[in-house]
C-alpha cells in the first residue's frame, strides 16, 4: 500500500474477526517499528509480542478486558526504559569509531551520554545537572533536561511512541488492523513482563483482521487550520 493510503486506511479497531495474522506480517511490522527515529539512537525500547495463551489472557485482563484487546489475534506491548542506554551505548561507541564518525559524535557517546543518562540513587544527580543547565542557560541556549529518571523516561517514551506508529502503519500497509491502547493497568502489565522499576509501559497494541462494526464510527479530526499554526 502506498504511504498516504496506509496513513488514511489505519483506524483504531475495537472489534476483530477471529482470523489469524501470518507470522511474517507481524515480523515485518516489528522490523518497521525498530526503524523508527529514536533519541540519540539509544533504542531504549523493548517489544513484547505476547504469544502464549496464558500470558495473553492475563494481558487482556490488565487491559481492563476492553474489546480491542479481548478480540485481538495478536498483542504487542511496547516499553521504554532509559536504563537501556547501557545496552546500546557501548555498541554506539564501537559503531561510531568503526565508521570514523566525527570526533564530536564519538565524544557524544563516550562522554556525554553516560553523564546525561545517569540519574543517581534517588535522583541524586539532579541538582548538579540542573545547576549546569541553568547556569549555562543564562548565557546561551541550552537543553533544560533531561535530569531525573522521570525526565529520561519521558525521552524514552517519545521514541517508543514513534515505534508504535511505525508498527501500526506497517500493519495497515499489509492490510491488517490495529488499536493502540493506554487503557491498561501499568503495574499488572509490568509484573506480567517482569519489567524493572526504570521501565514504563508505553502502549499495548492489538492487531487482527477488522471485524464488523470494528470502529465506533467515521473518523473525526479538527480541521488543519485549527491545529496547524504558521507563525
Ligand atoms: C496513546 C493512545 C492511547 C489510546 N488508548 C486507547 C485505548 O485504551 N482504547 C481504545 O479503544 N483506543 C485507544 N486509542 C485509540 C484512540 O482512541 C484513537 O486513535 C482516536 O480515537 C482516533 O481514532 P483513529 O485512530 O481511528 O483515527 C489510543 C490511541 C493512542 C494514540
Amino acid at each position: 500500500m502506498e504511504f498516504f493510503e496506509a496513513v488514511a486506511a489505519r483506524r483504531s479497531i475495537r472489534k476483530y474477526k477471529s482470523d489469524p495474522i501470518p507470522e511474517g506480517v507481524m515480523r515485518r511490522a516489528l522490523d518497521a517499528a525498530i526503524l523508527a527515529p529514536n533519541s540519540s539512537n539509544l533504542q531504549t525500547w523493548n517489544f513484547y509480542w505476547v504469544r502464549s495463551e496464558d500470558a495473553k489472557a492475563e494481558l487482556v485482563r490488565a487491559c481492563l478486558s476492553q474489546s480491542a484487546a479481548r478480540t485481538a489475534a495478536e498483542l504487542v506491548v511496547v516499553t521504554a526504559d532509559p536504563a537501556l542506554w547501557r545496552r546500546s551505548n557501548p555498541e554506539m561507541v564501537k559503531f561510531t569509531q568503526s565508521i570514523g564518525a566525527p570526533k564530536l559524535v564519538q565524544m557524544y557517546y563516550s562522554k556525554l551520554i553516560p553523564l546525561t543518562y545517569r540519574w543517581g540513587f534517588l535522583n541524586s544527580m539532579v541538582p548538579y545537572k540542573w545547576l549546569i543547565s541553568a547556569l549555562t542557560g543564562l548565557i546561551r541556549p541550552m537543553t533544560r533536561g533531561p535530569h531525573s529518571r522521570r525526565d529520561l523516561q519521558e525521552v524514552a517514551i517519545k521514541s517508543s511512541a514513534l515505534a508504535c506508529e511505525n508498527f501500526v502503519l506497517a500493519m495497515a500497509a499489509q492490510g491488517f488492523a490495529t488499536c493502540m491502547m493506554e487503557g491498561f493497568d501499568e503495574r499488572r502489565v509490568a509484573k506480567l513482563l517482569g519489567l524493572p522499576a526504570s521501565a514504563r509501559v508505553v502502549m499495548v497494541i492489538s492487531a487482527g483482521v477488522e471485524g464488523e462494526k470494528g470502529t465506533w464510527g467515521p473518523r473525526f479530526r479538527l480541521p488543519a487550520d485549527r491545529v496547524v499554526h504558521e507563525i
